[in-house]
């Protein structure tokens, strides 16, 4: 028997996402002029939801895009998709464009075009991680000056993913001015004597909910979190190199620019710490 249709949130219905008909007048479309998000579901129940949305609503509000949904109706549009797809481990993605106008032009239109809302379920990965851990590669970050927004605009981050892929790495660490920015699709963590360091916030990187909960982790595993600059260098000498992501959780980089990261093994402190963030996911969800 086929899989049932995913179910998707168009514009105010739950629809089969087979049914969703766009305008090709979107400003999604032709400006990538939208917002997103992306939230974890483990065993049904969303994880770290709260700075999921404070961070879209963050979003929607640099950009200027008028919040279309209170934070109730964002929940409860949530929870729905998630239990009309049958809950389990999955990822909510979530677009709010500027909407469809009449015409193309990139003034913002009248007050009378209403955002368009888009949300879906993706399968979120719950493999163990590569026992030798994930290659990665640098490349130089040539994305827009503005990425502590989480826009749809990802043409710089899709150019740098593939080059990653075509080099045979799971991911592409961004760097500007001699400094480490993050992954194309990624936050990263360095390990220095027992140390987690990140970068501190800024217009240069988006701020990870990934990150944040694993520093709050790691703190009470009684380590200590840093947000400092991390230049090429201090990456290149780093004892453990982790990217993070809401679908990818912690991931142990091993290789990077085809040298061996520390031992070349995922770190003690990687398995200490993503086994804790690991058991305080609902369900304590390990992959
Ligand atoms: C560019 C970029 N930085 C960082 C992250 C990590 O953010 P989060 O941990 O909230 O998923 C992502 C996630 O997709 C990303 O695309």
């Amino acid at each position: 028997m086929a899989p049932p249709l995913p179910i998707a949130w168009f514009n105010g219905s739950f629809m089969p996402l087979a049914d969703v008909r766009v305008s090709p007048l979107d400003r999604a479309f032709l400006f990538g002029d939208a917002v997103y998000e992306v939230i974890p579901v483990y065993g049904g129940e969303p994880f770290l939801l709260d700075p999921h949305l404070d961070r879209l609503e963050r979003s929607l509000g640099e950009v200027r895009i008028g919040n279309p949904h209170s934070r109730a109706e964002w929940v409860a549009l949530i929870r729905g998709l998630v239990q009309r797809n049958g809950g389990g481990n999955l990822a909510v993605y979530l677009q709010v464009s500027r909407g469809a106008d009449t015409g193309r032009d990139h003034f913002f239109p009248a007050g009378h075009v209403r955002p368009t809302v888009f949300g879906m379920v993706t399968p979120i990965s719950m493999q163990q991680p590569d026992p030798q851990g994930i290659r990665a590669i640098t490349r130089p970050d040539q994305r827009w000056g503005r990425c502590d927004i989480k826009s749809t605009a990802l043409l710089a981050n899709v150019l740098a993913r593939e080059e990653a892929r075509e080099a045979g790495a799971g991911e592409v660490l961004l760097v500007r001015n001699g400094q480490l920015t993050e992954g194309s699709a990624s936050s990263v963590i360095i390990v220095e004597a027992g140390v987690l360091v990140r970068r501190p916030a800024g217009p240069e990187v988006l701020p990870g909910t990934t990150t944040d909960a694993v520093f709050t982790i790691a703190r009470q595993c009684g380590l200590t979190c840093r947000d400092e600059p991390i230049s090429v260098e201090r990456l290149q000498s780093a004892d453990e190199i982790w990217i993070a992501a809401a679908t990818r959780s912690i991931a142990p980089v091993t290789m990077l620019d085809g040298r061996p990261v520390g031992s070349g093994r995922p770190g003690p402190v990687w398995l200490k710490v993503s086994a804790a963030f690991d058991a305080s996911k609902p369900g304590g969800a390990s992959p």
